[in-house]
């Protein structure tokens, strides 16, 4: 076969492995081997008794092994076919590791800038006009210190926009890290968050708690708390229900937690499409949990609501 046939022939039908003669009749054997290692297509290089430097070359270059002409047996070849089919394998295999590491790390940034954005908003649009606003209280207190009357009108405003801030301030704190749940175990923090996400959405969250699981890890509590915090959250965008469950449960060696609403649901097709040029939520979720070992499984249908599970093996390794 000259080497246009074989590089046509692969185009057809990729080959499991090649067997490659470094001598072609239009061509130098060693000019394909970029073609095929670009393909994951494992070769083995062919050559006469003459050519070390040619076997040197071409492993070089990529080639999984090499084989001398003159001493071909049946076994050696078998040998050498299966070793290069697996080192290809491995190698597709840790270039695709690599590169879900790489999406993973440029997802997971993305998210966190999001975060960002989202607290420095809420710390320019409410924090800061609430203390602006005392400011200018105060200052007109200074101005008006003969009118008892607008003294303690000024007052009184002062009390609520501090309250607010106060409010603001709280509810910032607890939301980017609860103090509870470094405190206390998942079931109290579960229930603190039902507190809120009522206040805060006007969203009724039944906590059905088996356990009050408390990993000794702190990182494992904030890995199976952000995840829920996401759903309930996106009960309150997309379900159009102002009620949810949220169940724990523990066994030997994992800890489990079902998310369920009786919303709109959704096509479960449309998990595939997400990822970080659609809905981010769900994928950073189930990204995050995978790179702990963790598992999240959604099930839902138009109209029937979600029940999402968490999974998350107990004994985690955040080195
Ligand atoms: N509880 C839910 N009820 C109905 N639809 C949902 C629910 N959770 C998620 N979805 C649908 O799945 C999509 C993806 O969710 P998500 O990844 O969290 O992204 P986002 O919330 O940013 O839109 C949402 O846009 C929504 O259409
Ligand atoms: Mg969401």
């Amino acid at each position: 076969m000259t080497g246009s046939e074989a590089v046509a022939a692969c185009g057809l039908q990729k080959p499991a492995c090649v067997l490659l003669d470094y001598r072609l009749p239009d061509i130098d054997g060693l000019q394909l081997l970029p073609y095929f290692i670009a393909a994951y297509i494992p070769v083995i290089i062919l050559t006469g008794e003459e050519s070390p430097s040619v076997i040197v070359l071409a492993m070089q270059l990529g080639a999984q092994d090499y084989l001398v002409k003159g001493q071909l047996s049946q076994v050696a070849l078998e040998h050498a076919i299966t070793n290069a089919i697996e080192k290809v394998a491995m190698r597709r295999d840790i270039e695709q590791k690599n590169q879900q590491l790489r999406d993973l790390a440029s997802a997971l940034t993305l998210a966190e800038q999001r975060e960002r954005r989202r607290i420095s908003q809420v710390l320019h649009d409410h924090v800061q006009q609430l203390l602006y606003g005392i400011q200018m209280r105060a200052h007109l207190i200074t101005l008006d210190t003969e009118d008892q009357r607008a003294i303690q009108e000024h007052v009184e405003a002062l009390e609520l926009l501090t309250q607010d801030a106060i409010r603001m301030a709280r509810n910032l704190t607890v939301e980017l890290s609860p103090p509870i749940l470094h405190n206390e175990g998942l079931a109290a923090a579960f229930r603190w968050l039902a507190n809120h996400m009522a206040d805060t959405y006007s969203l009724t969250v039944v906590v059905d708690a088996e356990t009050d699981y408390h990993s000794p890890s702190e990182d494992l509590q904030v890995l199976l708390f952000q995840p829920v915090r996401e759903l309930l959250f996106n009960v309150v965008k997309h379900a159009g229900v102002s009620e949810a469950e949220v169940a724990l449960h523990e066994d030997e060696n994992q800890v489990v937690i079902q998310v369920t609403d009786h919303g709109c649901g959704f096509d479960p097709a449309r998990l595939q499409e997400t990822g970080p040029g659609g809905g981010f939520g769900l994928y950073s979720v189930r990204e995050r949990l995978a790179l702990f070992g963790g598992q999240l499984s959604i099930e839902t249908q138009p109209g029937a609501g979600v029940r999402a599970t968490i999974a998350v093996p107990k004994c985690l390794n955040f080195d």
